[in-house]
This record gives structure tokens, C-alpha cells and sequence, in this order.
């Protein structure tokens, strides 16, 4: 094992920061090692708001779900598909003509773009000694975040990230064995299929240790539940609002 592939196993995400301040420089390093990250086609469909201010990120706190990491970072990070540069070329530059930017298509290429920088973000924190924590939170009360950010049409949060130096060692959290997620060729559904069984022992005994007996749902379980719960049914509406009819 190397040192990045060792540093990426030792993943776990920071909840709690020490007082020690991150510095634009580090901002601007990270976000640099981000922006090195794959794109479709070069089009780096995405941008960053690096939030500094504490009143904005307690207004952050409030709109993703009062989670308190976000005020007490020192630095939140809300990372964006954004599309709205390439419609501004086009507009520009074929002024005359359709064009595309609101098909769900263009939708998943700038998502995946937000993702591929920012976990190349959280790649390059980490190798600083900083953690981070994602925060899907921000999607809770997308219209708001856009809004007190200021964002253009054609962009939308996709998640938050907080970063700091770590104030807490949390262990790690396990995931599912390799061979639920990793096939050979074809789709294998028993190996699979095994694999969450043997998670789900797994995490009955983590949660078990980490939580003193509080918690010991299998994870399988937890999955279902979740799927019977309606999440964030907003977002289509929303990124209708913001220029995505989806077509
Ligand atoms: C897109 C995304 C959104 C997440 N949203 C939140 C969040 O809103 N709040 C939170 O505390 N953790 C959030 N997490 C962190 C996950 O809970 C965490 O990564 C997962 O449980 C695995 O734990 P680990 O990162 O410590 O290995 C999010 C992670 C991702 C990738």
C-alpha cells in the first residue's frame, strides 16, 4: 500500500474543529488540487463558495438542519453545479441558436463534476492534516441557500463541506465488504447479496461498541427505512426554478 491509498483508507469524517484557523492560501491549494479533478469534455461545470463569514455560516447552520459543525468550522465549502458559464459561451458566441444547458443530461455532467472536485478537495484537506464532513444538508432549503449565496441561474448546491483541523478521533467507519460492490465481469447478485448479510453483522457490533448498546440496527435495515421516507421532494421544482427543465 502507498501513502495516498493509505491516507484514503483512513477517511472518517471530522464533526468537531479545533480553533486553529484554515488559511486562503490552504483554501486556494485545495480548491486548485479540485480543479484538477476529471471533467466531461473539460467543461467544469461547477463552482465553489467558500464561506468565511461567521453570520452566513450560521444562516448555513440554520438552513441545513441546525447541524452545528457548520457555524463552528472554520471554513464551509458549498460545493455547485453550475452550467451557467457555458450558457453565458453560448450566448456569446451563438447567439442565434437552441441550446441544451436544462437536459437532465447536462444536469448529471455538471453533479458529477461538483463531486469529482470536491472529493479531490477533500483528498488534498485531509493530506493537510485537516478533516472534513459533507454536508447533504444543504439541500434541505436549496432555494434559500441559493439565495443567500447569490447564485446564478443554472447553478445549484449539491452538498456542503465543512473543513477543519480535527478536534475529535472518531474511528472509522466500516463499509460493506468488498464483494457487494465489487464485480468480475458480470453482476454478481448471491455475492452481493451475501455481502450485506455479513455488513449487517458488522454494523450491529460497531454500532453496538460506538454508541454502548444505544444502537444496533443492521444496516439493511436502516437502508429500508430510509427508502420509505419521502427526502427532500423539493429538488425537482427547484432545479425547474433554477433552469433545468430535465428534458
Ligand atoms: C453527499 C454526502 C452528504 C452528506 N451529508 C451529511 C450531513 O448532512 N451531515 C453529516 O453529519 N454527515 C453527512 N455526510 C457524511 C456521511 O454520513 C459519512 O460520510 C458516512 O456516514 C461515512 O462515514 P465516514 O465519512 O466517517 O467514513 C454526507 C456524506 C456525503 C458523501
Amino acid at each position: 500500500m502507498n501513502d495516498v491509498i493509505a491516507q484514503l483508507k483512513n477517511h472518517r469524517s471530522i464533526r468537531k474543529y479545533t480553533a486553529q484557523p484554515v488559511t486562503r492560501e490552504q483554501i486556494e491549494d485545495i480548491v486548485g488540487a479540485a480543479q484538477m479533478a476529471s471533467s466531461s469534455s473539460n467543461v467544469q461545470a461547477f463552482s465553489v463558495i467558500a464561506v468565511t463569514d461567521q453570520a452566513r455560516k450560521d444562516k448555513l447552520e440554520e438552513l441545513c438542519g441546525h447541524q452545528s459543525y457548520i457555524g463552528e468550522c472554520p471554513v464551509f465549502l458549498v460545493w455547485c453545479g453550475d452550467l451557467s458559464r457555458l450558457k453565458s459561451a453560448a450566448e456569446r458566441h451563438l447567439p442565434e441558436q437552441e441550446t441544451y444547458e436544462d437536459t437532465t443530461e447536462n444536469f448529471i455532467v455538471a453533479t458529477v463534476d461538483a463531486a469529482l472536485a470536491a472529493q479531490n478537495a477533500a483528498v488534498a484537506a485531509e493530506s493537510l492534516g485537516l478533516g472534513i464532513v459533507y454536508i447533504g444538508g444543504i439541500r434541505n432549503r436549496s432555494e434559500e441557500v441559493a439565495e443567500l449565496l447569490d447564485l446564478p441561474e443554472l447553478a445549484y448546491p449539491v452538498f456542503g463541506m465543512c473543513v477543519g483541523y480535527p478536534d475529535q478521533e472518531p474511528g472509522h467507519r466500516p463499509r460493506l465488504p468488498q464483494q457487494a460492490v465489487l464485480h468480475w465481469n458480470e453482476y454478481d447478485r448471491e455475492r452481493s447479496e451475501n455481502g450485506v448479510e455479513q455488513y449487517d453483522e458488522v454494523m450491529v457490533k460497531y454500532l453496538r461498541e460506538r454508541t454502548g448498546g444505544v444502537k444496533d440496527t443492521p444496516w439493511s435495515v436502516l437502508m429500508a427505512e430510509k427508502l420509505a421516507q419521502p427526502a427532500r421532494l423539493h429538488m425537482r421544482e427547484f432545479l425547474r426554478r433554477r433552469g433545468f427543465e430535465l428534458k
